[in-house]
């Protein structure tokens, strides 16, 4: 063979390396493809529910569905006590204003937060969408409401900051979309609805904003097949323009929940309390009751920061990203009592971040029942994290059986410095805690004990 022949194919063999894989629309083959790995180092994320329910910020995000289909008296009061006897759900769209809605604004706030990516609901099961989609004629925010392109507005502004991913949410179903009444009522056999609306929606989506997340919601009860999911997923796959680092969830279908897709997401405020074999996502939401904005919301609705620090160090220590809810005002703004809880969740993060992000779970990841103790780490790093959720009132904690000490092992509080400990008996550590004043804490809501050279 002469040299150029040995080169050919030399080249032959790169190209077969280096040709990407293709996902076949199975399962199957949908299922083997690797998470990309920003999503698990990334661990916290902001998701935003905002639409036309956030007009009568009344009950829930699923106000019309409440109102006309269900009937529930909540909300057929307090329509007749405040609206004309004529008015009806779409009336509420002119309202939708957004008038002090500034995305830089926003992504300041998520980015002090600490978070790495954001979802923003481009439509939910109202299938109203904030983008100008060619499909939902005027019943989009360009053509009614802010007259504006939110999506681009905020997929604009979250670039521009460089260091928060975008995420899109999109609902496949609509409550009262017409051609899906008629699908559903051909008991799916039909698919009118995916081929004229949810598909083109999906494609028109990645292809205009390029979503690093896509999270799916909403099969109404139709199977992945109606909705041809594992072929456009094999689309995004190949052939997108977000093909290497975008992930998706599992809600494609009914019984694809847990089952299929990306990551898991299992159920809404999902903490299985153990650790998981599979990436999973907690997503949750500060207002306990609703994701859309509340105007009538009590204070005592809303998680505080103790809770919501504490939901996150569980989930990261089980193997899971938190993904947590604000609902912005029909005028666009993010009130400040979840600005707030961002703001504080970004001061938390600052002094504790090195515990929470590009960790991995531990082979442990609570110390024992009763107490407040969590764990991740960083092995490349041989670092293991202790993270106490309450300050021990004797001024000691013991780390018992999972730890194992060495002479060398440094112990450290984060945002402090090196802490004294002594080996307990039978195992593991106990670890002296300085007595420190409110203002010399390096933070307030949890601690964190970063343990070297221990295993
Ligand atoms: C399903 O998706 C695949 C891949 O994008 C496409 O080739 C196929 O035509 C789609 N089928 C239907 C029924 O839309
Ligand atoms: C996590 O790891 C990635 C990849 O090594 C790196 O780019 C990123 O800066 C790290 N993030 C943090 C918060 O340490
Ligand atoms: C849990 O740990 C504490 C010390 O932090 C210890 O007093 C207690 O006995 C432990 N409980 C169990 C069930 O091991």
């Amino acid at each position: 063979m002469g040299a150029l022949a040995v080169a050919s194919v030399l080249a032959l063999i790169l190209l077969v390396d280096f040709s990407r894989a293709k996902y076949e629309p199975t399962w199957e083959s949908i299922d083997s493809r690797p998470l990309p790995e920003w999503f698990d180092q990334a661990k916290f994320g902001i998701f935003i529910h905002w639409g036309v329910f956030s007009v009568p910020s009344f009950g829930s995000e699923w106000f019309w569905f409440y109102w006309q289909k269900q009937k529930v008296k909540a909300y057929v009061d307090f329509m007749q006590k405040n609206y004309p006897p004529d008015f009806k759900y779409q009336d509420f769209a002119p309202q939708f204003t957004a008038e002090f809605f500034d995305a830089k604004e926003w992504t300041d706030i998520f980015a002090a937060s600490g978070a790495k990516y954001i979802v923003l609901t481009t439509k939910h099961h109202e299938g109203f969408t904030l983008w100008g989609s060619k499909n939902s004629w005027n019943w989009n925010a360009v053509d009614v409401g802010p007259k504006r392109d939110l999506v681009d507005e905020v997929a604009t502004a979250v670039r521009a900051h460089g260091d928060i991913r975008l995420g899109l949410y999109h609902s496949l179903f609509e409550w009262f979309n017409p051609l899906f009444e008629l699908d559903a009522a051909n008991l799916f056999a039909t698919t009118y609805f995916p081929t004229a609306k949810t598909l083109p929606e999906l494609y028109e989506l990645v292809g205009k904003y390029k979503p690093e997340v896509l999270w799916s919601d909403g099969d109404g009860d139709a199977p992945d097949k109606y909705w041809n999911s594992t072929g456009f997923l094999a689309w995004l796959y190949n052939d997108s323009p977000v093909r290497d680092t975008v992930v998706t969830n599992d809600r494609w279908g009914s019984g694809s929940i847990c089952k299929h897709g990306g990551y898991y997401t299992c159920s809404d405020r999902y903490q299985p309390g153990h650790l998981l074999k599979h990436k999973w996502e907690n997503c949750m939401t500060i207002d306990t009751k609703s994701w859309g904005y509340r105007r009538n919301a009590p204070l005592s609705d809303y998680l505080t920061i103790e809770q919501l620090v504490a939901t996150l160090v569980e989930t990261v220590s089980c193997g899971g990203n938190l993904l947590m809810n604000v609902g912005p005002t029909h005028d666009g703004r993010i009130a400040p009592i979840f600005e707030e809880r961002l703001r504080q969740m970004g001061q938390w993060l600052k002094v504790n971040g090195e515990a929470i992000y590009n960790t991995t779970a531990w082979r442990a990841q609570k110390e024992n029942a009763t107490n407040n103790v969590w764990y991740t780490s960083k092995p490349q790093e041989k670092a293991i994290f202790a993270i106490l959720l309450a300050w021990p009132d004797d001024g000691s904690v013991i780390l018992n059986e999972p730890v194992v000490t060495k002479e060398q092992t440094k112990v450290e509080l984060l945002g402090y410095g090196s802490l004294q400990w002594e080996p307990a008996k039978p195992s593991g550590l106990q670890v002296l805690l300085p007595q420190l004043s409110f203002k010399q804490m390096p933070c307030q809501w949890a601690w964190t004990l970063k343990l070297t050279g221990a295993s």
